[in-house]
């Protein structure tokens, strides 16, 4: 079975940290790091889209030098791992709440989405300032807009168009969403595109979660029994009257 999209909550650095009698940010050193091998070993595994949740709307509720020390590294996430998007033709993509992100983040942000942007084979999209309900409302709020300018009619509004207005509209819907850390919860994430992911939920924090744990989780959902409120056939495949 193929996945196409992975999708990854990664919890747990502060965690890691704790245990370890460190301080929190050096979680979220050791989980920023491991971003390039799991980048890599999904890669290998022929993924196409790996979503990773860094940073939501409502961390920014944290106190300040634990968000400031998150700008900083990834900025310095940027810059260290460029290189590597070139030489590896990794397409980078966020998606969020650009707005919100300090202006020379977001430059350099910008930029690196501009320079990746011809790779087609491989994206890394990185969820910064992301909140499921932001993305909802804010579709909502472009539909109504397009409406009120008589561009569309509220009765042409349908799964398509409501896609259309979310941030990434291209992209497909996460096959796999794995969360580290053991937490059995979605924290505002994907809220739309989860409809029919498969979950998987590992105990490891995510600094810890390495090329081994990604296939336990590819394993595990090999294994799984996706309908899509349909019925199975013998061949595995789900069976519809729609072609
Ligand atoms: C995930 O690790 C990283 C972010 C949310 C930015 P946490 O910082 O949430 O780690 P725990 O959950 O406190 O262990
Ligand atoms: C979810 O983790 C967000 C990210 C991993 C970026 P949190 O640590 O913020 O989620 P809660 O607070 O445990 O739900
Ligand atoms: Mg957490």
């Amino acid at each position: 079975m193929d996945v196409r999209h992975i999708a990854i909550i990664m919890d747990g650095n502060g965690r890691w940290a704790q245990a370890k009698g460190l301080p929190r940010v050096k979680g979220h050193e050791a989980g920023a790091q491991n971003v390039r091998r799991i980048m890599k070993a999904a890669k290998q595994a022929g993924v196409k889209f790996l979503t990773l949740y860094a940073f939501s709307v409502e961390n920014w509720n944290r106190p300040k030098l634990e968000v400031e020390a998150l700008m900083r590294l990834l900025k310095h996430f940027l810059s260290e791992y460029e290189n590597e998007f070139h030489e590896s033709k990794i397409r980078l993509r966020i998606m969020g709440r650009k707005s919100d992100l300090p202006e020379k983040i977001l430059k350099e942000v910008e930029r690196v989405e501009e320079a990746t942007a011809a790779y087609s084979d491989y994206t890394l999209i990185i969820a910064l300032s992301y909140g499921g309900r932001v993305e909802l409302v804010n579709a909502a709020k472009k539909l109504a807009e397009r409406v009120e300018s008589g561009e569309l009619k509220s009765s042409e509004i349908d799964e398509s168009t409501f896609v259309s207005e979310l941030y990434l509209p291209d992209v497909p819907d996460p096959d796999l969403i794995i969360r580290t850390s053991g937490e059995f919860r979605v924290s505002n994430f994907l809220l739309w595109q989860c409809a029919y992911s498969e979950f998987y939920i590992t105990p490891i924090c995510w600094p810890d979660f390495d090329e081994n744990e990604l296939e336990k989780a590819l394993e595990s959902f090999a294994s799984r029994d996706r309908r899509f409120g349909g019925l199975k056939n013998i061949r595995g495949s789900v069976t519809s009257d729609k072609k």
